[in-house]
């Protein structure tokens, strides 16, 4: 054979065994295609646990649901999933999509603290022929507060067990109780109401009525009956038989006045989160037939009161729960979760696995602020595996969900990763050239200001900045002039989002008393023998801010801060609840309130506050900008009920401010103040009167502060013009992969992750499919401190093919050049 022949060979060898691994990769492919399509649903639109919920709520009306059965008027449990839990809101990061349930979770328990605290404050008081409640139009602008203060909550209310409820608003009552009492507020939509002449919903009107007023006899409006059907949060908690004194947690407040007298006040509460079961209890979704009329979502906490009254003996007046505080919100609002059920989650949700992630080469993630609606959620390549070449981010559930049948079979898949590297053990130092250039191009690691001075630098060495901000505390913070203990706004960014549940309850707070002060006047009078509520005394705000820092763990602080003389009967007024973080006793839950108005020298007093200036200023003269509420009210008939009738007493509307009216400050290390932490504080104005009743005016202002070091920083790139003091300090290599922050890690570096861009693929054999930016920086650190490093090691790699196919064309070409090199 000639070496011409020889060569023919080889190549015919070659192309043979070619053809034959095509045919075998081929019979793979085949074999893997069965199998997905043995996996994925045989038919394309088989109904799923969504569909069925999806008909259950279709095939309820305002029209027919007076005749439907109970059970056709609620939807299963799992429909709603992952309820924030009391005892896991400290330790569980707070994920985005459950938000809105936490808050309706601490409204609810707010509330409850409140009324708990109020109804039982009566025994530090002497006794009077008179009760010390608050009167009828404190328990109606209340709940119209929660709703008016708080876009996604739709309702409010407090239902009151038979004969429970006792009021000063009716003469000659004292003694006597209202056979039921149930104010509640929602908001309606207002489209067609005359008064808007615009024609679009402001979602500002709300209707405030008494569904404790009921003729009687008509037992399927009274809330208290099986017959009332949607009535399951009355059930959870009431009635209430237990007949013992210590079957109710005690709350302890210490109180110091402003004429520095102390006093502690103990009351009953709410089950406490170290105790069995849970405060808040969830309903099942319901139609609120006959109500609001459509699908919602309740959170319940009982009030506790001493039962009977004024009896004289207190051993037979026990704390009992008279009534629960009920919060909703719209069904369609709360985020389903698609994606199956992790192993050890045994958790029954109604919505797992309807997800249509290919899951032989993709796992599920939820996104979160979808609702009830398919698509909340997106497909990433599992570990091992990557995007093809042509799709640069993760699959929408939103896209795969509308994709045809054939995109669906022939898309949304991920390539195998070729060859998956172990991470090496050994470890080592970085060339000096090649630190060099690290250094180079983070200049700000090799000259920089330290302590107090490095928050200022023009490049932020976040390492050394995090150590300044971290190594105060309370007994360093003496070292450091005030100036220096204020960090400049762009450290607290992302806090009007993260904070924003706990600036609205600030805001509620402020929106009630801009509504008291507005709607109610202690001179009315009525005929009959209704009396006009007093008005707002110092038990109240002080009830009101400590309910506050009960209702909220990640409040700190609060604080209602009088402007001089606009409270009745003082210069000065401004209770001021904070919490110490010494105070884990599991028997007693105890708070501090103080009245700042005892530090009432001129450099001392709170008016000075640069908040309370500013706002003062900003209000001072003009108050059109401020938001327009509408109430409209039903109240009962007479003290006995019967009946409902419209209260006409003028004005049915008030002003209050909006979330953006209030003011954010910069974070702060409060080196003298009460709580001894890095904070940051939300301040909100409200209105009244003045004198002459003919203009609104500025009467003060509600603070909530929160922990700065709670806060989730982001490290990862973004606009030129967006105030994050962290941004761009991620470690991530720029060239191969993207910053993305990863949530709950507070206030720390590391919380990012580095994805691979489109084209690269993530090189390391583990169970992640990118690199946490915990590692990362510290391994970055490692350079900047010269030591052992892998940092290197931390970067996408350029994609290969999948594996090495064979290609005709290549063969074609070979053979040709074959025969030209061989012919000469
Ligand atoms: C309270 O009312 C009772 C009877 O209604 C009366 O006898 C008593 O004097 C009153 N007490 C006070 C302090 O007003
Ligand atoms: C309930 O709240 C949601 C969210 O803000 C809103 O879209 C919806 O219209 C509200 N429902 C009513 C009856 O106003
Ligand atoms: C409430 O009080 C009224 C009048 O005293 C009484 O007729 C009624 O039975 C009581 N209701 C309950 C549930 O105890
Ligand atoms: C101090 O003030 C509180 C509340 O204003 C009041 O109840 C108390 O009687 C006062 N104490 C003294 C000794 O004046
Ligand atoms: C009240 O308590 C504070 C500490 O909280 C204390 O400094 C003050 O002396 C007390 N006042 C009286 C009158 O005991
Ligand atoms: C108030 O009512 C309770 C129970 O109805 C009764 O035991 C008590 O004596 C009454 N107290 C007064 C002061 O009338
Ligand atoms: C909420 O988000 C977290 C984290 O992404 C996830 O584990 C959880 O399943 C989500 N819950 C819902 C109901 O989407
Ligand atoms: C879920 O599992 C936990 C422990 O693994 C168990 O305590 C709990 O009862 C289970 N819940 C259900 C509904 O099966
Ligand atoms: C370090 O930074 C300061 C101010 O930013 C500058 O004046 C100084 O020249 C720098 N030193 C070096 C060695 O770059
Ligand atoms: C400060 O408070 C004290 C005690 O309440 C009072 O005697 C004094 O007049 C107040 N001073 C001013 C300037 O209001
Ligand atoms: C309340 O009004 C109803 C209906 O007018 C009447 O029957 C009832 O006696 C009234 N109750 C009182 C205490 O006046």
């Amino acid at each position: 054979m000639t070496s011409r022949h020889r060569a023919f060979a080889a190549l015919l060898i070659s192309y043979l065994l070619g053809v034959v691994l095509v045919l075998v990769q081929g019979d793979q492919s085949g074999s893997a295609s069965k199998t997905t399509t043995e996996h994925s649903p045989p038919d394309w639109l088989a109904s799923d646990g969504f569909d069925e919920i999806r008909f259950k709520m279709d095939r309820v009306n305002e029209y027919n649901c007076h005749i439907l059965k109970r059970d056709q008027l609620y939807l299963p449990e799992g429909t709603v999933t992952h309820l924030p839990d009391i005892k896991k809101i400290n330790i569980n990061p707070l994920y985005p999509n459950r938000t809105s349930l936490l808050h309706l979770h601490n409204m609810a328990l707010t509330r409850s603290f409140y009324w708990s605290y109020v109804l039982q404050s009566r025994y530090y008081k002497p006794p009077i022929n008179d009760t010390y409640d608050p009167g009828m139009m404190y328990y109606f602008l209340s709940t119209v507060a929660d709703v008016s203060a708080n876009p996604y909550i739709n309702a409010s209310a407090i239902y009151f067990a038979p004969n429970t409820s006792f009021t000063p608003s009716y003469r000659g009552f004292f003694n006597k109780t209202m056979p039921l009492f149930a104010p509640r507020t929602f908001r309606s939509d207002d489209f067609n109401d005359p008064v808007h002449l615009e024609r679009i919903s402001t979602r500002n009107t709300f209707i405030a009525q008494d569904l404790g007023a009921i003729p009687t006899g008509q037992v399927s409006k009274d809330y208290t009956q099986e017959l009332y059907m949607i009535n399951e949060w009355y059930h959870q908690w009431l009635p209430d038989l237990s007949e013992r004194h210590d079957t109710k947690l005690t709350y302890q407040v210490e109180i110091r006045y402003a004429n520095n007298t102390n006093i502690t006040h103990t009351f009953h509460g709410p089950p406490g989160p170290h105790e069995a079961g849970s405060p808040v209890k969830w309903t099942r979704p319901y139609f609120d037939c006959g109500r609001s009329n459509r699908w919602i979502f309740a959170a319940v906490v009982p009030i506790v009161d001493l039962y009977p009254r004024y009896t004289g003996f207190r051993h037979i007046e026990i704390p009992k729960y008279t009534a629960v505080s009920v919060v909703e919100m719209d069904f369609d609002r709360i985020d389903i979760n698609q994606c199956p059920l992790g192993p050890g989650n045994n958790e029954t949700n109604m919505f797992a696995n309807t997800a249509r992630c290919k899951s032989e080469t993709t796992d599920c993630e939820p996104i979160h602020g979808w609702g009830f609606r398919r698509g909340g959620y997106m497909c990433r390549c599992k570990p091992g595996w990557r995007l093809p070449f042509t799709v640069r981010r993760p699959y929408l559930g939103e896209i795969i969900e509308r994709a045809s049948p054939e995109q669906y079979y022939n898309g949304f898949n991920c390539d195998k990763i070729g060859f998956i590297q172990k991470i090496p053990t050994e470890l080592s130092k970085v060339k000096p050239a090649r630190r060099e250039e690290y250094l180079e191009y983070y200049h700000q690691f090799r000259n920089y200001s330290k302590g107090p001075d490095s928050v200022k630098d023009d490049k932020m060495n976040d390492h050394e900045v995090m150590q300044f901000i971290l190594g105060v505390n309370r007994r360093t913070c003496k070292g450091y002039t005030p100036e220096q203990l204020k960090l400049p706004g762009d450290f607290s960014f992302g806090a009007e989002e993260f904070y924003e549940n706990e600036a609205k309850m600030g805001l509620r707070l402020a929106n009630f008393i801009s509504a008291f002060e507005q709607l109610s006047d202690p001179k009315e009078v009525y005929s009959g023998k209704r009396v006009a509520d007093k008005e707002l005394n110092e038990d109240q705000m002080i009830a009101e801010v400590v309910a506050l820092l009960f209702g909220n763990p990640r409040v700190w602080s609060a604080g209602v801060f009088w402007d001089r003389k606009k409270f009745k009967g003082r210069t000065y007024f401004a209770p001021f609840a904070y919490r110490e973080e010494t105070e884990n006793s599991h028997d007693v839950i105890r708070r501090k309130v103080e009245d700042l108005a005892r530090l009432n020298s001129t450099d001392e007093i709170y008016t000075k506050n640069e908040w309370f200036q500013l706002l003062k200023t900003r209000w001072a003269a003009d108050t059109e900008d401020l938001e327009k509420y509408f109430v409209k009210m039903m109240v009962r008939y007479n003290e006995t009920g019967e009946s409902l009738k419209k209260y006409e007493h003028y004005p049915t509307d008030y002003r209050a401010a909006n979330l953006n009216h209030g003011y954010w400050t910069v974070p702060y290390f409060d080196c003298n103040g009460k709580v001894k932490k890095w904070l940051i504080t939300y301040a909100s104005p409200f209105f009244g009167w003045n004198s002459l009743k003919n203009k609104l005016e500025f009467k003060g202002v509600v603070t909530v502060s929160m922990d700065l070091l709670q806060l989730d920083i982001n490290q990862c790139d973004d606009k030129f013009n967006v105030p994050n003091a962290f941004k761009g300090t991620h470690k991530c290599d720029k060239k191969s992969s993207y910053c993305v922050p990863i949530l709950g890690r507070g206030f720390s570096s590391g919380g990012y992750k580095c994805e691979c861009k489109q084209g690269f693929e993530y090189p390391l054999e583990d169970r992640f499919t990118y690199f946490d930016g915990q590692l990362v920086d510290a391994e970055f650190q490692n350079i900047v401190e010269d030591k052992q490093t892998r940092y290197d090691l931390y970067k996408c790699r350029l994609a290969g093919a999948s594996s090495i196919q064979f290609s005709w064309v290549l063969l074609l070409i070979l053979l040709m050049i074959h025969y030209r090199f061989n012919r000469r």
